[in-house]
């Protein structure tokens, strides 16, 4: 399957999903003009994986494969690590029209786009996800950042990939918690914006806890479009693409509080998602049973919603350091499954009443 996403004026790039993808990436990837070299960045396990197929994908394309390594997961995304690549790239004689390919989660993503961003003002890149959350949404949509000890996604720059291949026979060797990460984004993409796919997951999530290729295939296409749409009308974010943050205010300052640590990004996005929805019940711009629907919904995937919270005055400070705040909290709510809002300057007494009732202390 392949899905086009428009990253700006005469920037469409096809999104290829599918099974077996990457030892036959020659076939999927579009014209490379001049590449001679493939810098594929990628951290040991991955690459110890993945790396054999994709590689003999690339030669068949003429490709050089050079294997760029950096740490595994979050920890990758630092500038020491992106000016490491820069010289690497520079040492090896990378020029304009060599390719950079991300292969990894979204932490190698976001890393290798921001690195081929910047190399010479700007070289080709190519992704290839190997986790859900990367498939369906880190490598889609352009953004690319690396982390300052000061916080997250701080330096970065918008760079749309060549290509996406998502290959989703990688996935068969993610670990649980990993795929639940990716799971939370899925059930937010359903509730949000594609009532078909919440139909879905709703009637039958079994063949997906199952990892099933096909159904797989169907649902990263799903999302994948759901957010392409989104983000072709609003390429630099600065509106609609808001929407896509459901569930991510209280899901990202959850994520900066030590009480919450070794809770993972999905889960945080699971409390997110029905702590927005018991808002909506509470401003009563959503009909009651919103909440209890996503709270279903989320614990058939295996996420757990309704774990012990931090500190509400705690959540509500790590609410205001949010890069989207504007000078009182702004939430994505809907107004039922597949309406989103925008919602400006939330009254901080309703944000505290709905944590406490959420079993938050304070
Ligand atoms: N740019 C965007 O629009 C965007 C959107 C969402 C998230 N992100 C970013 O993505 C990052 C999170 O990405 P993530 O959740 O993919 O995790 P990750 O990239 O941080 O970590 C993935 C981990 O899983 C391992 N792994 C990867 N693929 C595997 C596979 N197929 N089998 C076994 N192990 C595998 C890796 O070795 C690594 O340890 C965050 O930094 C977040 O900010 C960016």
């Amino acid at each position: 399957m392949t899905v086009r996403v428009s990253g700006g004026p005469a920037r469409d790039y096809p999104v290829v999903i599918g099974s077996g993808l990457l030892g036959a990436a020659d076939a999927y990837l579009p014209e490379l003009p001049a590449s001679e070299k493939a810098f594929v960045v990628a951290d040991h396990r991955v690459a110890g994986r993945f790396l054999g197929a994709l590689g003999r994908g690339l030669a068949a394309r003429g490709l050089q494969t050079i294997h760029l390594g950096v740490p595994e997961g979050e920890e990758a995304k630092s500038l020491p690590t992106a000016t490491a690549l820069h010289r690497q790239l520079a040492t090896q004689e990378a020029h304009r029209d060599d390719v950079v390919v991300a292969l990894g989660g979204g932490s190698v993503g976001d890393l290798a786009g921001f690195v081929a961003a910047t190399y010479m003002r700007g070289i080709r890149f190519v992704q290839v996800p190997t986790t859900l959350t990367a498939q369906v949404d880190a490598s889609i949509g352009g953004k690319t950042a690396v982390n300052l000890p000061e916080g997250k996604n701080l330096v970065g720059a918008f760079h749309q990939p060549a290509a996406v291949l998502a290959d989703v026979t990688t996935l068969a060797t993610l670990p649980d918690r990993e795929l639940r990460s990716g799971l939370a984004e899925v059930a937010k993409v359903g509730l949000a914006l594609d009532l078909d796919l919440l139909g879905e997951l709703e009637t039958d999530p079994a063949p997906i806890l199952a990892r099933d290729p096909g159904a797989m295939e169907r649902l990263v296409a799903r999302c994948v479009r759901a957010k392409a749409a989104v983000v072709a009308a609003d390429e630099r974010d600065t509106g609609r693409r808001l929407i896509l943050n459901y569930g991510h205010t209280l899901g990202h300052a959850l994520e900066r509080l030590d009480a919450f640590a070794g809770r993972s990004h999905g889960e945080a996005v699971a409390v997110g998602l029905v702590f927005a929805a018991r808002l909506a019940e509470r401003l009563e711009l959503a009909p009651l049973g919103l909440a209890a629907r996503h709270v279903r919904l989320l614990k058939s995937l295996g996420l757990d919603p309704e774990g012990p919270l931090p500190a509400s005055d705690e959540i509500l400070a790590a609410m205001r350091m949010d890069k989207k705040y504007r000078g009182g909290v702004r939430f994505v709510l809907l107004e039922d499954v597949g309406r989103p809002r925008v919602v400006e300057g939330v009254g901080e007494d309703l944000v505290l009443a709905t944590l406490k009732e959420m079993g938050a202390a304070g």
